[in-house]
């Protein structure tokens, strides 16, 4: 039966809340927006919905900076508005991961100014308070992810205080007893409310190293690259001691039926494992992020299919994600014809895909004229490429003002393709990446092979990846063209005989899968294959 659990089975779409609806007039999306468009999820047909930070925050980080752990942003609405959309999620058979930021709170967070008030005050020890290293300066070493120090010296009280991103992010103390079960009590408060998991920030960030050691320099950084990557980041972060707090987050949730923990997790495939926690006490889902960095090649994503596969754990569930808030789109990073592609990979290979909002049309990189440019990372470090604004740009519904999307104009652009690239246009449009995307959730759904399936590589040449998906007599056969040039394979005996589900490409070819398969280019075809007799 576990095999059957929702997030096994199940599809999950990130929405960014500030881009998806907006219902007031302000040009930023809201929950009522999100609570209108819940149609658009189920008409295609995913399970369940990630949205980013929601709670009040002074937005320095986009509402990663959370200054009250149990309520709304007005930005976004009310708790009112929440409970309402948790309601009508339910009932329309989704789900709602909340996104939980347990790394930092915002500088305006109650706890960080009672913590900053004083050296003795009761939550002093909720941060990470240092002297100043004994020739003055900052206590070691380490550097903000968002660049310069990680560490803001503070007046008052002669201390440094850590913070791993914005100095409006200062970290909690996660070996705080107290602290961690405010934190606890924080999760109790959004399951009673209905929430069926949460996505955490930076889990792999929680523990550091508890003598504070300097980070060694990193020797294959080059000038250009942000400046978190000068050094490595072995202290600071990927702790030993995670696990026990991963294990008790698990505990809080293990307390109410069916929720999930998902982990964001930058790190590769080995230790990126060792999230699934011993024993399986840990994420349910560690983030795989692999398919955002690999180079797009056949060779190269066979490679890291069978290596991650080869190292989860018995019985961890793996899971993939093709863009995020964070990372380039993948339409930006491939093109339109291979995000197609993308597609078909991420909604046919063994694991829980997550969809980032948008990319079910392609959505493109968006120019961000200077002058309206939002991240802080951008701001921090400017021209070298690491502006996060180009993939969280508003959702394009159709050709209204405004893409439908606000009222007023939007706080980011719009996708400049916005009169055609948008759902109203490219719902009824049979060629469309959208329609793809739909009847591959479609096929997905239907077939226990694809949802559950085990996962057999076929063949990989430097052109194409084959693989399979097999449960009981059901097996379907993914064959990616991952270049623009038509490609030829030969398939095996035993894996002739078939007809096809769907191609990337409008039409699907008409003849029958013999032993030479031949794609054209830029095509990836499922293929349903000839039950063998029992
Ligand atoms: C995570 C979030 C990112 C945020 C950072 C700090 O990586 O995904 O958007 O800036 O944490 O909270």
């Amino acid at each position: 039966m576990a095999e059957r659990t929702w997030w096994k089975r199940g599809i999950v779409y990130q929405i960014y809340p500030r881009s998806f609806q907006d219902t007031n007039g302000d040009g930023v999306g809201d929950l009522e927006g999100i609570r209108r468009r819940l149609d658009h999820l189920a008409w295609l047909g995913v399970d369940a919905l990630w949205i980013s930070p929601i709670y009040p925050s002074p937005m320095a980080d986009g509402g990663y900076d959370v200054a009250d752990y149990r309520d709304i942003d007005p930005l976004f609405g009310s708790l009112a508005d929440f409970d309402r959309l948790v309601g009508e999620a339910h009932e329309r058979g989704l789900k709602l991961i909340l996104d939980f930021v347990p790394n930092h709170s915002s500088s305006q967070h109650a706890w960080f100014r009672e913590s900053r008030s004083s050296r003795t005050n009761p939550k002093r020890d909720w941060y990470i308070w240092r002297d100043p290293a004994p020739g003055g300066g900052p206590p070691n070493n380490w550097i903000s992810n968002f660049g310069g120090s990680a560490w803001t010296f503070d007046e008052a009280t002669g201390q440094y205080y850590y913070h791993a991103f914005l100095k409006e992010q200062p970290d909690l103390n996660w070996r705080n007893p107290e602290l961690r079960e405010a934190m606890f009590d924080t999760l109790r408060f959004w399951l009673e409310r209905g929430v069926d998991g949460f996505r955490v920030d930076v889990i792999w960030h929680l523990m550091k190293d508890p003598e504070m050691r300097d980070n060694p320099p990193n020797p294959g950084y080059t000038p250009g690259q942000p400046a978190i990557n000068r050094l490595l980041q072995i202290h600071s972060a990927d702790h030993p001691d995670i696990y026990g707090v991963i294990a008790g987050m698990r505990k809080v949730l293990d307390g109410y039926p069916d929720r999930v923990l998902i982990g964001e997790i930058y790190l590769p495939i080995e230790r990126l494992v060792t999230y699934y926690g011993p024993d399986l006490t840990g994420a349910h889902l560690p983030f795989n992020f692999q398919l955002i960095h690999t180079t797009w090649r056949a060779r190269d994503i066979e490679a890291l299919v069978r290596e991650y596969e080869g190292k989860l754990p018995e019985g961890g569930w793996p899971n993939w994600v093709l863009s995020n808030h964070d990372q380039p789109r993948i339409a930006a990073r491939v093109g339109q014809a291979q995000a197609r592609v993308a597609a078909m990979l991420l909604l046919t290979l063994r694991g829980t895909p997550t969809l980032y909002y948008g990319d079910e049309l392609g959505m493109p990189a968006v120019h961000i004229p200077r002058d309206r440019v939002q991240d802080p990372w951008e701001k921090n470090e400017p021209g070298i490429g690491i502006g996060r604004d180009p993939s969280r740009t508003p959702m394009p519904w159709d050709r209204s003002p405004n893409a439908g999307f606000s009222s007023v104009e939007p706080w980011l652009p719009l996708n400049q393709d916005w009169h055609s690239r948008n759902v109203a246009a490219m719902r009824d449009e049979p060629a469309s990446i959208l329609t793809l995307t739909r009847n591959l959730i479609a096929l997905r759904r239907e077939r226990k092979s694809l949802m559950v399936g085990r996962y057999a590589p076929v063949l990989v040449t430097d052109e194409v990846f084959v693989y399979l998906r097999e449960a009981g007599d059901e097996r379907v056969m993914a064959a990616l063209n991952l270049t623009g040039d038509p490609q030829t394979v030969h398939l095996p005996d035993h894996l002739q005989g078939g007809h096809v589900l769907v191609s990337t490409l409008a039409q699907v070819p008409a003849n029958p899968v013999g032993g030479a398969l031949t794609l054209r280019g830029h095509e990836g075809l499922l293929i349903e294959l000839t039950r063998q007799a029992a």
